[in-house]
């Protein structure tokens, strides 16, 4: 058993992060999964979800097929998020399903991976569970072939590993879509923002090379893809492991170079966002107007002891560059509200922000104390009412301006990739460039194009559109 260290997870040596292109290795058990299905059900981010994605490939490639019904399914794979409380909750919930069903399906085998699995409090909780059969962190999800034999030989397996992490390459993918995908750019993090577990679930901050990026990228455009999301937690410190001087910018320009039609990327840090990348995005037209910038907080105060080193001032100079440089860019955020020590006076500062900025969309979060990261041990006096008040006060706020910046492209025609159907009978969905959800009323074909949509009706979370063919 090898159990997850929250103290081993925080070191951080100078050593250069390993490319490892032959660590996964299926050669004597690749049809495990001959005639027998598995189910993953996946919590969390994009890098979570395209975790997810590489899993199903792991999976298919030694012969399991996927359903997505759990009664059917021989392997149950449950990728977990730690970001806040009501991420466990929600796994937790799962696991308690899951628990029922292995009381009635013995033989059912459970795995139980992702960041909640590099979690010592959690993992020393569940690792006796007698109804959890595969517990592995995110740094070798590769290994789970090697895990699911040895399982079968031996019985229960436990291996997560609290290091730096390597960059694991030439691993078998089943993406969810055909039109849009994830590319990592680079894992981990090391900024350690006191409330965030995630420096300590994902490891060191290291990049993939610029090389197999391109060539990912390449092949995916020549596959059909139209658009990729560049990925990492903090994209534009992509590079700052490597001993040379290529940066995040010239990552873009390169990317942009490839010629597929729309290039995104998430999650961008204020800390790193230099003029250079704001000229790039401003001149290559297929990066897409769209900057995801959390700014957490709106006081100077708070964000000291987030440790999220830039001041307002700084932030609001880069949204300023961006609506210079950028005609049409949406931005996003996200705010915790809440944070120890936030006073009546500091949230009042989050709202001015918001008032300036006037986001196109922000994802806003009460603050979770994550154990082991130091803002769990900060003195807290706010009651969790008044923190759910302010929520809502800052929730309010944000709608406002989500449909008043919706109400600005209503009667206007925007390029907008269609997805596939929509929630709504009839329409498919897609994306404009600067990411908002429409609704569109076309044909079947025009699935996985870029098309021309007139904007005809307007709400705060999504669009109407028509196709616009004059
Ligand atoms: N509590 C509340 N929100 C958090 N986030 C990260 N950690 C926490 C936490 N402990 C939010 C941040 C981050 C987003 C992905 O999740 O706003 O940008
Ligand atoms: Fe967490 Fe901060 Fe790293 Fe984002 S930048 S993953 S919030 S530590």
């Amino acid at each position: 058993m090898n159990l997850p260290n929250m103290l081993d997870a925080k070191k951080r040596t100078k050593e250069e992060s390993k490319i490892l292109y032959d660590d996964y290795n299926i050669n004597e058990i690749n049809d495990l999964g001959k005639d027998k299905k598995y189910l993953i059900l996946t919590y969390g981010c994009q890098m979570n979800v395209h975790d997810s994605e590489y899993i199903s490939g792991i999976m298919e490639d030694i012969g399991y097929t996927k359903t997505e019904d759990m009664n059917k399914a021989d392997v149950i794979i449950v990728n977990t998020c730690a970001i806040r409380e009501n991420a466990h909750n929600k796994a937790e919930g799962m696991l308690g399903r899951i628990k029922h069903l292995k009381e009635t399906k013995e033989d059912i085998i459970v795995i139980f991976c992702g960041c909640m699995a590099q979690e010592e409090g959690l993992v020393n909780k569940i690792k006796d569970y007698k109804w959890i059969d595969i517990i592995c962190g995110t740094h070798n999800y590769h290994k789970i072939p090697e895990y699911l034999y040895e399982y079968m030989d031996k019985g229960k397996v436990c291996e997560v590993y609290s290091i730096e992490g390597n960059v694991i390459e030439n691993l078998p993918v089943i993406r969810d879509s055909k039109y849009t995908a994830w590319v990592n750019i680079q894992y981990g993090c090391d900024k350690f923002c006191t409330y965030c577990i995630v420096p300590y679930t994902r490891g060191k901050q290291r990049s993939r090379k610029s090389e197999d990026i391109i060539d990912e990228v390449r092949e995916l455009y020549n596959n059909g893809y139209q658009e990729v999301t560049l990925l990492g937690q903090n994209v534009n410190a992509y590079g700052k492991d490597f001993n040379n001087d290529y940066d995040f910018a010239d990552l873009l320009g390169e990317v942009s170079q490839t010629g597929i039609p729309r290039i995104r990327f998430v999650t961008s840090h204020p800390w790193d966002f230099t003029d250079k990348m704001v000229e790039v995005i401003s001149k290559c037209d297929n990066i897409m107007p769209y900057i995801h910038l959390p700014i957490q907080s709106g006081s100077d105060r708070i964000l000291k002891l987030m440790g999220r080193k830039y001041t307002i001032k700084e932030y609001l100079e880069i949204v300023r560059k961006l609506r210079e440089k950028i005609p049409n860019v949406s931005i996003t955020t996200d705010i915790i509200v809440g944070f120890p020590g936030e006073t009546e006076e500091d949230f009042q500062k989050t709202l001015d922000i918001v008032n300036q900025v006037k986001y196109d969309l922000a994802y806003t979060f009460i603050f979770s104390p994550r154990e082991g990261t130091p803002a769990a041990k900060m003195e807290d006096n706010t009651p969790m009412e008044e923190k759910k008040e302010r929520l809502a006060r800052l929730n309010e706020l944000i709608n406002k301006y989500a449909l008043e910046s919706n109400q600005k492209m209503l009667n206007k025609t925007y390029d907008v990739l269609i997805l596939g159907e929509s929630d709504k009978d009839d329409k498919y969905m897609g994306y404009t460039d600067n990411m908002k959800l429409v609704n569109v009323k076309c044909d079947k074909e025009l699935v996985g194009k870029i098309i021309p949509v007139k904007i005809t009706g307007v709400k705060t979370w999504s669009l109407d559109g028509e196709v616009n063919d004059k």
